[in-house]
């Protein structure tokens, strides 16, 4: 194997298709999304099959393109990254395969990946002066939870929800307000217009010792304020006060938990939500930490976090075999630290 040749990774866990070339030092050679709106737009969320599908149609593609883009055929490669979980198994299933089978042919080293471990290493890729030990605040349509980022492989889950993740709050959200789906982005234009004061929402968990989260109590109250005729503008910027006095709440309280924190790192699609950064920033400055937050196309599902995950792993002499299957859950404790 080169140690100074590029990486190839490839993202497939949920609704993007995407791929990325990165070289040995970790510069972006090449990289591309395919966002599945279109496809599941019609039902109203992410339908597994048609994923798994829609990431079969498009995937090579993507390869070829990213490949072209950055000037390299597959055998100038010295190795590929693909998502191997957690994330919907058919997705995964392609991904994973196809990227194995590249590498098979080539006869280079394939890494799989944890989606949840290449959100939580993207800040060192992004942001200059990131070390750990770190906390990092994930929130995203599938995942919400507060991790202990204290090394390569090394994460400890401080806290995560109860039932909904925070994404899926604001999606399903949304729906109530009659937006469509994905409803983050929608809610947010939306509550720009509104007073977050006018109506009362609960704040689940806020004060409660630990860092778990609860949204569905939220939820209901967004349902019952659309019942009750308070004007939609108000309701979604009441939400995204209520939501965003959590997040800053819970992780004031891993903060306490992680006092060795140099940093809070954020990622995942709600990190695009201005109300939810400018709390998370006065949490961080209370604390006498820096906010660091990868540009917002780094922060939901893409594939430069894939190929950076699968390169630090390498550098730290971590690959994996042909027969490694993916797994639809797989939790970061579930990895081994690396020496
Ligand atoms: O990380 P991501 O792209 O995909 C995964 O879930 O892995 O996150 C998508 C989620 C969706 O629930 C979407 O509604 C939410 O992030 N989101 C937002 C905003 N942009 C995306 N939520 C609130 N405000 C936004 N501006
Ligand atoms: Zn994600």
């Amino acid at each position: 194997m080169n140690k100074r040749a590029p990486i190839l990774g490839i993202e497939t866990s949920c609704d993007e298709t995407a791929a990325a070339v990165l070289d040995a030092d970790g510069r972006i050679l090449a990289e591309a999304v395919y966002s599945q709106l279109q496809e599941h737009a019609p039902f109203g969320g992410v339908v597994p099959e048609v994923a798994a599908r829609a990431h079969l149609a498009r995937l090579p593609g993507l390869v070829r393109g990213v490949m072209a883009e950055a000037g390299l055929g597959f055998a100038e490669l010295g190795a590929v990254a693909a998502t191997a979980g957690p994330g919907l198994i058919g997705g995964l299933i392609v991904g994973a395969t196809y990227a194995k089978g590249i590498a098979m042919a080539q006869g280079l080293p394939f890494v799989a990946v944890n989606h949840l471990e290449a959100h939580a290493l993207t800040a060192m890729l992004t942001e200059p002066g990131t070390r750990f030990p770190y906390l990092l605040l994930l929130v995203s349509g599938g995942h919400c939870q507060c991790v202990a980022v204290r090394g390569l492989g090394d994460y400890r889950r401080l806290g995560s929800t109860l039932d909904d993740a925070v994404g899926e709050a604001f999606d399903k959200s949304a729906k109530l307000l009659g937006l469509p789906w994905p409803g983050g982005p929608a809610l947010e234009r939306l509550a720009a217009r509104g007073d977050p004061r006018a109506v009362p929402l609960p704040r689940p968990l806020l004060g409660r010792p630990g860092c778990d989260f609860s949204f569905s109590g939220l939820k209901t109250a967004v349902s019952r304020a659309v019942q009750k005729g308070f004007a939609p503008a108000d309701i979604a910027a009441g939400f995204q006060a209520a939501v965003a006095d959590v997040l800053a709440d819970r992780v004031r309280h891993a903060l306490r938990i992680m006092p060795e924190a140099t940093a809070l790192v954020v990622a995942g699609g709600v990190a695009a939500n201005g109300a939810v950064r400018q709390a998370l920033a006065g949490e961080a400055m209370r604390a006498g930490l820096p906010l660091l937050a990868p540009p917002i196309r780094l922060c939901t599902d893409n594939a430069v976090m894939v190929a950076w995950a699968g390169l630090l792993r390498l550098r730290a002499g971590l690959r994996d075999g042909f027969d490694h299957a993916p797994r639809p859950r797989w939790p970061l404790e579930e990895l081994a630290p690396s020496a």
